[in-house]
């Protein structure tokens, strides 16, 4: 039997491998940069995990803003799959209100991130292969308000995503249909 040439595009049934990729790639991202924020807020000086642990979280974060520009410029030459047909039009919609708040708050934590360590003007030293400079705005405290926004929008970024998530395995558990699948199968 021939075996199906691989799909890189999306198509309206089903997400491409790039598309797959990127979306895997960058959950797995997130939930490491969440357990690593989580873990190094506590760490004390005398940790030898001190300066890398932050070192790692940064310059993950600095390579995910790339990835995730990277992945929306993919999304409008790859295009979106179509909804899928036994799902409700309230389904349809609240799925790709879910998608557009995902992309939105990524993007809020992960330059929100990039503000706090930029009020400083440190430069980020992305796992010591190339420099990112600061960015400094003219207002006050921007490593506090940075900080803020950084913490709350993060965390309800990590809450949406496990309801999406948990969206995705009630579809594929208990509605039995394609919606995983299309995100999982090659
Ligand atoms: C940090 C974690 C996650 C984030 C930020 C995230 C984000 C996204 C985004 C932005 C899309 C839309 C892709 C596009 O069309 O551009 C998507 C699709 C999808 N995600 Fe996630 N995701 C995460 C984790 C998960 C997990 C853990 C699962 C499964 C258990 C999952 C299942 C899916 C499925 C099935 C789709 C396709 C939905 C459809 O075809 O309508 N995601 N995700």
């Amino acid at each position: 039997m021939i075996r199906n040439k691989l799909l890189w595009k999306n198509n309206p049934q089903q997400y491409g491998i790039l598309s797959k990729l990127l979306h895997w790639l960058s959950a797995l991202a997130i939930f490491a940069l969440f357990a690593s924020g989580y873990w190094m807020v506590d760490l004390d000086y005398s940790s030898r995990w001190y300066q890398l642990v932050p070192h790692w979280h940064e310059s993950v974060g600095i390579l995910l803003l790339g990835f995730t520009l990277f992945r929306l410029f993919w999304r409008r030459i790859a295009g979106s799959p179509s909804g899928i047909v036994s799902h409700s039009a309230i389904e349809k919609k609240a799925s790709a209100s879910m998608i557009f708040i995902l992309y939105v708050t990524l993007f809020i934590v992960l330059i929100s991130g990039f503000l706090i360590t930029s009020a400083n003007e440190k430069t980020i030293a992305v796992f010591d292969w190339f420099n990112v400079t600061p960015v400094v705005l003219a207002i006050k405290n921007q490593e506090d308000i940075a900080g803020e926004v950084h913490y709350y929008v993060a965390y309800a970024m990590i809450i949406f995503a496990l309801v999406h998530a948990l969206a995705a395995l009630k579809h594929h558990f208990f509605d039995k249909d394609n919606t995983l699948k299309r995100m999982t199968k090659t």
